[in-house]
Formats: structure tokens, C-alpha cells, sequence
């Protein structure tokens, strides 16, 4: 006798998702069930990138499914992503992202950029469709931080084709402004500059875009979070007290205007010697503690590691150059927490695609 259906779905319901703590089946992730006598065929989708931690959500539901009496040996499981964003209708730019993170500080030097880069590879290595917006019109450092493999063009209508570096589609003043020029702009012309960045670049479909901004928490950033229909942000600070301070500065930017904090990184956290000892160089556990203080999560802490500063002079990323370095291992575990709330963000506001067509269990 072939099984039944819906003896497949409760045997599914016990599997959950590694990032989101909830069920395949309440999280309507269950594309295709098929059965024939000798064979079940499961299609899953995950809100979020395929993290290897994701993946591994197929291997779980084929061992319940063989596990069911009756089970035939013949067991197909596929995943694909199908990351949710927020519909574009009500808005006049970044129509094709789904997603838009801001990473930033109140303070400079922090490692925003170098957060921003290494985050936005994670996010493509796992499969998704990944931008990067190079905010910091008077310090731009995005071009020098990849490897730039295609330069923007001019697309019909004055409007900009982004860059291609690393596989991210990059859009940065590095581009259009000789070294050292881009210090001598007004403000005004900083923010035209922001805005024409967002509204008159072709982005392609995007799950995700990145905005590395500017240090501080002045015009240019408040001008920023009003205009980009940012989803989330992501703040950075180092264990020191001056820069936790300024954390709550960025946090306090973002409430004004209504944007979540998905988090704060603790970047250059600690350096691990040859010998295995770590040492607290600037402090311990200070990001955590502001976050907490903050009330936002706590997203996790990147070690110093000088491989990821000669990483960021060659254009070659610690996540790309040395995945298995301490520093990429915390930033791709950063990018899933990040991928993770945004999908809860998402699901919270019924912001699911057309293709999730069963309603989202709220309980
Ligand atoms: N985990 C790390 N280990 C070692 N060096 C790091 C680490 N993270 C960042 N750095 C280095 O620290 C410096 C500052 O980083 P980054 O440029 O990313 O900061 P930023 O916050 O974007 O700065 P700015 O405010 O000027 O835009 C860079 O030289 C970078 O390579
Ligand atoms: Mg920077």
C-alpha cells in the first residue's frame, strides 16, 4: 500500500528549519509532495539562501520519511531558495530587491565595510542574487576591497549599469571620481549623488542589496534611511567603550526612522596567537552587552586576523580567499542570522511571494 499523504506532512512537521525554529510544514515550505508506489518525491523551498546548514534540511526529511512504515526505498528530496522580500508596488526606487541591509556605525573604522563585503559574499556563496551599494561618497573603498571583473556602464536613459566584482553587482563613487577627488563635494551634492545611486542604477532582480554607509550618523545617513526602502540594518561597532557609545547613536538613527535593527557585529573582537591563546585586545564581550542594552540580537563576533585586512587591500575577501578562517566561519554564521530574521521580518509582515501560496501558520 502507498503512503499517505498526509502521514508524510505529520512526519514532516517534525523536521524544522535550521535558521528559522519552525516546521517545515507551518512555514509552507513543502512545494511538491508526490507519491507513487515506489517512490516519494519532495520539492522544498527555504525563505532564506541555501547555508549548508539549509541544505541539510532535505537529508532530515528523506531519514523521517524512510523512517514511515511502508516507505518505499525510493526517496527523491530537492531544496531550492525562493527568498522572500517585500512587495516593490509601493515604491519609487529598488523595485527589483527584495531585500535592502544597511550595515553601519556611528563611529569610523569599525569594519563596516569590510562587514558589508564579506556579508553580501556569504549571501552569494549560499545562492542568492546579491548587490552591494557603496555609500561612503567621500571615502568609497568597496572597488579597492573586490576584484572588479566588469565596470559600470552608461545604459540607455543616463541610466548606470552596475559593476560586477565577485559576483556582486556593485555600484560605488570609486567608480566616476579620481582618488582624493570625491573629499572636496557639498553635502547636497553627496546626497544627489546617494539618490542617483538608487533610483538611476538598472539593479538587476536582487534578493539582496547591501548598503555600506559612510561612518557617522549625519545627514547623508539620515538621507539614506529615508530614501532606500531599507528592510533591515546591520550595526558595527568594536569592543571599546568610545565605539559602543556610538552604537547606540546608530541605533537610535535607525528608530527615528523606523527601520529594524536586525543586529550588532562585534567586529576585530579578539586575536587568536599561533599557540591557541586568545586575547581580548580592545575588550570583551562590550557588543554583546550594547546590544543587549539596545534591545536588538546580538549577531556575533569577527576575530582580528591580519588576512582579512590583506583580504580587503587585494580584493579578495576573507569568506573567498580563506573560507575556513575563524573571521569567514563568523561572518557567513552573521549573514545567516541575518538572511534568518529578515525572512521572520518578512513572514511577520505577510510578505510572502506569490509562488508561497499557502497561508503562513502564525501561530
Ligand atoms: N577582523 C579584522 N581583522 C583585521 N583587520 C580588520 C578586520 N576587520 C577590518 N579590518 C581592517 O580594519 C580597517 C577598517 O575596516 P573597514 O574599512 O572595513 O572599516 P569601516 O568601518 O568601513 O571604515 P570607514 O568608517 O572608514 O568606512 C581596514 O584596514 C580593514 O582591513
Ligand atoms: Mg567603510
Amino acid at each position: 500500500m502507498a503512503l499517505d499523504k498526509q502521514v508524510v506532512l505529520d512526519a514532516l512537521s517534525t523536521v524544522k528549519h535550521a535558521d528559522l525554529d519552525r516546521d517545515v510544514v507551518s512555514l509552507d515550505l513543502v512545494k511538491e509532495l508526490k507519491i507513487k508506489r515506489k517512490l516519494v518525491h519532495l520539492s522544498l523551498r527555504s525563505p532564506t539562501p541555501l547555508f549548508d546548514e539549509v541544505k541539510l534540511l532535505a537529508g532530515r526529511c528523506r531519514e523521517v520519511i524512510s523512517a514511515l512504515d511502508g516507505a518505499p526505498t525510493d526517496i527523491e528530496v530537492e531544496i531550492e531558495a525562493d527568498v522572500l522580500g517585500a512587495p516593490a508596488a509601493n515604491r519609487r526606487v529598488l523595485k527589483d530587491v527584495r531585500n535592502i541591509i544597511a550595515v553601519a556605525s556611528g563611529k569610523g573604522g569599525v569594519a563596516k565595510s569590510t562587514s558589508a563585503v564579506n556579508i553580501a559574499l556569504s549571501l552569494r556563496q549560499a545562492g542568492a542574487r546579491v548587490g552591494i551599494l557603496d555609500a561612503d561618497i567621500y571615502g568609497p573603498s568597496l572597488p579597492t576591497m573586490l576584484t572588479v571583473d566588469e565596470e559600470p556602464t552608461m545604459g540607455a536613459k543616463q541610466r548606470i549599469n552596475p559593476a560586477v566584482a565577485n559576483g556582486l553587482f556593485l555600484i560605488s563613487m570609486g567608480f566616476f571620481v579620481p582618488a582624493g577627488r570625491a573629499a572636496i563635494l557639498r553635502g547636497p551634492m553627496v546626497s544627489g549623488y546617494v539618490s542617483q545611486f538608487l533610483a538611476n542604477v538598472n539593479w538587476p532582480e536582487l534578493d539582496y542589496l547591501v548598503i555600506d554607509y559612510p561612518p557617522g550618523t549625519g545627514d547623508i545617513q539620515l538621507t539614506l534611511s529615508q530614501q532606500a526602502p531599507i528592510t533591515g540594518a546591520v550595526v558595527c561597532t568594536t569592543p571599546q567603550d568610545v565605539a559602543l557609545i556610538d552604537v547606540e547613536k546608530a541605533v537610535a538613527m535607525f528608530d527615528t526612522t523606523k527601520i529594524p535593527v536586525l543586529g550588532v557585529i562585534e567586529t576585530m573582537s579578539y586575536f587568536t596567537c599561533d599557540h591557541g591563546t586568545r586575547y581580548h585586545i580592545f575588550g570583551e564581550g562590550g557588543g554583546a552587552h550594547i546590544a543587549d542594552r539596545s534591545g536588538v540580537p546580538f549577531l556575533g563576533e569577527v576575530p582580528i586576523d591580519p588576512r582579512v585586512a590583506r583580504g580587503g587591500d587585494d580584493g579578495e575577501p576573507i569568506v573567498e580567499a580563506h573560507p575556513e578562517a575563524e573571521a569567514a566561519v563568523a561572518y557567513r554564521n552573521i549573514s545567516r542570522s541575518v538572511a534568518a530574521q529578515l525572512a521572520l521580518l518578512n513572514i511577520e509582515r505577510g510578505n510572502y511571494l506569490e509562488s508561497f501560496s499557502l497561508k503562513w501558520d502564525a501561530s
